[in-house]
């Protein structure tokens, strides 16, 4: 049997008189990899920003691990075991790259050398090592998206919320990231990924859920999203087909 690890309820929150994200309902199961698409504004990182307890949802529950989360402060959210990255990244520019992921593992450790052991393990599984005494603001696009998603690795989550990681990517700097992100995959993370690079989507995520106005306009295996006519006309656009 599958197992839920985040189950969202009936999620809403509106914004004054915009609803930005309108009775969602959705489930990630422990080990998967699902995707969050959809024309920008739709609510996706809205949605994001309720799971991790960055705003507090107007209605609905947020399910992890089987106990009610909804509303706890984004500092216990993210203890419980979920990590986000930010669509826009924000390292910070005067820690060097050691000092950005270890500031991500002191979440789980008081312990500098602890923190510091951690930090070395997801640098090296970043590809980061050689980066290690750089200033964060030093680094080029690519590198400090991985360095986002190692600051959030190092926070140990069971679920990791990757917000556009491959967006502003080449293609090869892309093929790159999506090896790192099945890496993490690889070693027992569940992922929920907001992507804009649908053939990167569709090469990691097994299921699609499809986001439009707030709601869930579709879900499925890639195949059966990218097929479906409400979703071409809405997101992916006649040429798409
Ligand atoms: N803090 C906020 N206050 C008011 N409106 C917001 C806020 N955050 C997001 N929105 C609005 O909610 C909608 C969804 O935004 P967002 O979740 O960022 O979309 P997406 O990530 O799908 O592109 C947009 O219309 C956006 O302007
Ligand atoms: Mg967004």
């Amino acid at each position: 049997m599958q197992n839920t690890l985040l189950e969202l309820q009936d999620l809403t929150v509106r914004f004054g008189g915009l609803c930005a994200v309108n009775k969602l309902n959705m489930k990630v199961n422990t080990g998967e990899a699902v995707g969050l698409i959809g024309p920008n504004g739709a609510g996706k990182t809205t949605a994001f920003n309720l799971v991790v307890g960055v705003y507090k949802p107007s209605e609905g529950k947020v399910i992890f691990d089987n106990e009610d989360i909804t509303g706890l402060p984004p500092n216990e959210i993210c203890k419980k075991g979920i990590g986000r990255t930010f669509q826009v990244v924000k390292p910070f520019g005067k820690m060097t790259v050691l000092q950005n992921i270890m500031a991500g593992a002191f979440v789980n450790t008081a312990k500098t050398q602890e923190a510091r052991q951690i930090a070395s393990e997801v640098m090296e599984k970043m590809g980061l090592q050689s980066k290690r005494d750089k200033l964060a603001a030093s680094l080029t696009i690519p590198e400090r998206k991985r360095l986002e998603m190692a600051k959030a690795l190092a926070t140990r989550p069971k679920l990791m919320l990757l917000d556009e990681v491959l967006a502003g990517l080449n293609p090869t700097e892309i093929q790159d990231a999506v090896l790192l992100i099945k890496s993490m995959i690889k070693d027992g993370v569940t992922i929920l990924m907001i992507e804009h690079v649908l053939q990167a989507t569709m090469a990691i995520c097994e299921r699609i859920v499809v986001l439009n106005y707030g709601q869930k306009l579709a879900e499925g295996t890639p195949e059966q999203v990218t097929g479906n006519e409400e979703v071409i006309k809405a997101y992916l656009g006649d040429d798409y087909a």
